[in-house]
């Protein structure tokens, strides 16, 4: 029931079941990753069994997957779908001009393909996501496995001529064990505190031999719609320059809110 829910859970609910409405029938949706992105996979889901709604989801990580089967929206490949109508993900910062930071789940690079093969890039998030210069949270670098080191201590002797406040970085692991990634990638964070120049920054990284994808999108991101936890709605679009400001009334007795794991 949404008394359970906290403030963050309530926010990200809304900022998702906005996002859901959006979708029309006959689309083919990326499905993010992510605890908020999985509010939309069960919003969708929900208008799936209950609307008839039909559409055909792809997956950005085995997870969303998973969930996405559970709650009864048809999966496809992306090489299947070969290009959708829509891509809805969460993030970890977003800033002015809708650039995000994205991959605090490890999701980053399937997240970066989708969203880029999608007519239309829509960020759904808690307004605690939102900030003035990215870089607080730990940009996350996907790289293979083969002399991670190597490429770790390239990454930061490059971020010596980068315009960023911080240059450690430090190995995801899961527990005892690298973090590894669906596609059998490890995960680097930058702990980089501000980034001046993240587009700078974005394309340096990724010309480095063993660096696979980084977390920064830029110029991806259409609209961002940020949810607070009294129901709150922020709907933010960098196309059209609109920002609205609307609020969702929470129904008790969503069967949404039951069974949650996450
Ligand atoms: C997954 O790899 C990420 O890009 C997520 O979209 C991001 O970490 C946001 O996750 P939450 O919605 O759980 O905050």
């Amino acid at each position: 029931m949404s008394g359970e829910l906290s403030l963050i859970d309530k926010a990200k609910f809304v900022a998702a079941k906005r996002a859901a409405d959006m979708v029309e029938d006959g689309m083919r949706v990326g499905l993010g990753t992510g605890s908020t992105a999985a509010w939309l996979v069960r919003c969708l889901g929900e208008r799936v069994r209950d609307d008839g709604l039909r559409i055909k989801g792809v997956p950005t990580s085995s997870r969303t997957a998973a969930l996405a089967r559970d709650v009864g929206i048809e999966v496809m490949s992306l090489d299947e779908a070969r290009w959708l109508d829509l891509t809805i993900d969460g993030a970890d910062e977003i800033d002015g001009e809708l650039n995000l930071i994205k991959g605090g789940g490890g999701a980053l690079l399937q997240e970066k393909i989708v969203a880029t093969a999608s007519d239309r890039m829509v960020v759904i998030a808690d307004a605690g996501k939102e900030v003035g210069t990215l870089g607080a949270f730990p940009l996350p670098v996907e790289m293979i496995p083969f002399g991670w080191q190597t490429t770790q201590a390239l990454v930061e002797e490059t971020l010596i001529s980068m315009d960023v406040l911080g240059r450690n970085s430090s190995l995801r692991m899961n527990g005892d064990a690298a973090f590894v990634t669906d596609e059998g990638n490890y995960i680097l964070d930058l702990h980089l505190k501000r980034i001046g120049n993240a587009r700078q920054l974005a394309l340096v990284l990724n010309q480095m031999p063993g660096v696979v994808e980084n977390g920064l999108f830029i110029d991806i991101c259409d609209t961002v719609i940020v949810g607070h936890g009294d129901g709150r709605i922020l709907v933010r679009d960098i196309n059209e320059g609109t920002v609205e400001h609307e609020k969702l009334d929470f129904v008790e007795s969503n069967n949404l809110f039951a069974d949650l794991d996450d």
